[in-house]
C-alpha cells in the first residue's frame, strides 16, 4: 500500500477520525556535487518517488468538531515508532540547551515548529509576523529508509513545516522553508549540513534533475532523457559515526580555503602549483575533489540536456573515484556496489550518494536493459560483499506538497 494511504489509514486508527489534510514530501538522490553543498558549490539532485506522508488535521477548530482533549500541541503517530511526538505549544525557545530536547525523531518535528515560531514564517500574507502555531494531529508513513542517504530527515523536516505554514495560511517561497529546516537540523538536532537535501526536497520537478548553486540559491530544471533510468541500490550498509566524520571534512574543506585566500573552494576553478604548495595534503585532496566535483555538475547537467548518457555516466565514474580516493567518504560496500553496476549491462556509470561511507549508489541505466541490469547486478553485488542490495529504479517527482484530502 502507497504510504499516502498507509498515513490515512494510521491517522483514522489512531484518532478515530478522518484527516483533511495530506502531505507528501519526497527522497532525494544526489546525481552529482557531493559534499559541494558547505562549500557554496553546485549539486545535481533528483527528488524520487520513494515518500513520506503525513495526513492530518488540526485539533482547535471547533466549528469543524475540534477535539478539546487533544490540546495545544503537535501529535504525530509514526507506523515505524509505537511513541507519537508529541509537541508542546509554543515551543520551547530556540537556546534551549540540547540535554532538554526531544530526542529521535521528534527532534526533528520539534526543530521546525521551533524554528517556525522564531521566524515570522507563520504570518500569513498581509498579516503580521508573529502568528501561533496552529494545534494538530497527525500520522506519518514513509517509504524512505532511514540512514540510508535519501534524505529522510529533510523529506520529515518539509513535511512538518509545509503542514505548519498550510494552516497557519502562509506560504513561504521554497528556499525559505528550505533554510528553515536546514536552520532545524544545524541549530536544534546539531548535525552541520548544507542545504542541498532541503532544496532538493522542497523543490523537485517531475522529469528533472535540479542543478543547484548553492551560493545563489538558484535552482536550474535538468530534463531526464527518457530512456534513462536512474536506479538507487541501497548496499544494505549502514554506519555510525557519520555526523563526526561529516564535520571532519566540513573544517578541513574550510581550512583549505582560508589557506587559499578564499571565501569558499567554490570561487576556485582550478589549484596552480603555488596555491597546492600552500595545502597540508590532506586540504589538498579536499581542495582538489571539490574543485573538479563542481566542474562535473555543469559537465553532467550539460550532458543530460543534450541526452548523451554515456558522457554523463563517465562523469560519474570520475565523480566516484574522486570521492573515494581524494575526499575518501565512499566505503567496502559502495565501492562493490559501484563496480558490480557498472560492469552489468546496460549501465553508463554509478557512483556512491550522499553523506557517504555507507548506504547507497546511483547508476544510470539504459531504461531498455535494466531487467538484464539487475540480473547481473544482484548476484555480482552478493558476491563481492554477502549482502543483498535493494533496487529503487526512480522516478523524478515534485517537491513537497500539501493536498485538501475531500471531505468523507
Ligand atoms: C548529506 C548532507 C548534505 C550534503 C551531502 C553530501 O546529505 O545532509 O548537506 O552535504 O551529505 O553531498
Amino acid at each position: 500500500m502507497p504510504a499516502a494511504a498507509r498515513a490515512v489509514r494510521a491517522f483514522v486508527a489512531a484518532h478515530g477520525r478522518e484527516p483533511t489534510l495530506l502531505v507528501r514530501s519526497p527522497a532525494r538522490v544526489n546525481l552529482i556535487g557531493e559534499h559541494t553543498d558547505y562549500n557554496d558549490g553546485l549539486c545535481l539532485p533528483v527528488a524520487i518517488d520513494r515518500e513520506l506522508c503525513i495526513a492530518l488535521r488540526r485539533t482547535d477548530d471547533v466549528a469543524a468538531g475540534a477535539d478539546p482533549a487533544a490540546g495545544a500541541h503537535l501529535r504525530l503517530v509514526s507506523e515505524q515508532d509505537p511513541t507519537p511526538a508529541v509537541i508542546e505549544l509554543p515551543p520551547p525557545p530556540a537556546d534551549t540547551p540540547p540535554s532538554a530536547r526531544a530526542t529521535g525523531w521528534t527532534r526533528y518535528v520539534q526543530g521546525v515548529a521551533v524554528q517556525l515560531a522564531a521566524s515570522g514564517q507563520l504570518a500569513a500574507s498581509g498579516q503580521p509576523a508573529g502568528a501561533d502555531l496552529v494545534p494538530w494531529q497527525g500520522a506519518l508513513a514513509s517509504d524512505i529508509p532511514l540512514g540510508a542517504g535519501l534524505s529522510s530527515s529533510a523529506a520529515l523536516e518539509l513535511a512538518v513545516a509545509v503542514a505548519c505554514t498550510h494552516l497557519a495560511g502562509s506560504v513561504p517561497a521554497p528556499t525559505e522553508l528550505a533554510r528553515l529546516a536546514q536552520r532545524a537540523e544545524n541549530a536544534w538536532v546539531g548535525a552541520a549540513t548544507g542545504l542541498l537535501d532541503q532544496l532538493a526536497c522542497v523543490g523537485g520537478i517531475a522529469g528533472h534533475a535540479l542543478r543547484i548553486d548553492c551560493r545563489t540559491l538558484t535552482v536550474t530544471p535538468v530534463p531526464l532523457p527518457a530512456g534513462l533510468a536512474v536506479v538507487v541500490i541501497d548496499t544494505g550498509s549502514r554506519r555510525e559515526l557519520v555526523t563526526s566524520a561529516y564535520a571532519d571534512r566540513r573544517a578541513e574543506c574550510e581550512r583549505a580555503a582560508r589557506a587559499l585566500g578564499v571565501p569558499a573552494l567554490r570561487d576556485l576553478d582550478a589549484l596552480s602549483a603555488d596555491a597546492a604548495s600552500r595545502l597540508d595534503p590532506v586540504a589538498l585532496r579536499r581542495a582538489r575533489f571539490v574543485i573538479a566535483e563542481n566542474a562535473r555538475v555543469d559537465a553532467v547537467a550539460e550532458a543530460l540536456t543534450r541526452g548523451d548518457a554515456e558522457a554523463a555516466g563517465r562523469l560519474l565514474l570520475a565523480g566516484h573515484r574522486g570521492i573515494r580516493d581524494d575526499f575518501e567518504v565512499s566505503g567496502p560496500e559502495l565501492d562493490a556496489a559501484v563496480a558490480a553496476a557498472y560492469a552489468a549491462p546496460g549501465c553508463f556509470g554509478a557512483r556512491m550518494t550522499g553523506g557517504g561511507f555507507a548506504g547507497c549508489a546511483v547508476a544510470l541505466v539504459d531504461r531498455a536493459r535494466l531487467e538484464a541490469f539487475t540480473e547481473t547486478f544482484e548476484p555480482a553485488y552478493f558476491a563481492r560483499t554477502g549482502r543483498e542490495a535493494v533496487l529503487h529504479v526512480c522516478s523524478a517527482v515534485a517537491g513537497t506538497s500539501v493536498t485538501v484530502l475531500p471531505d468523507e
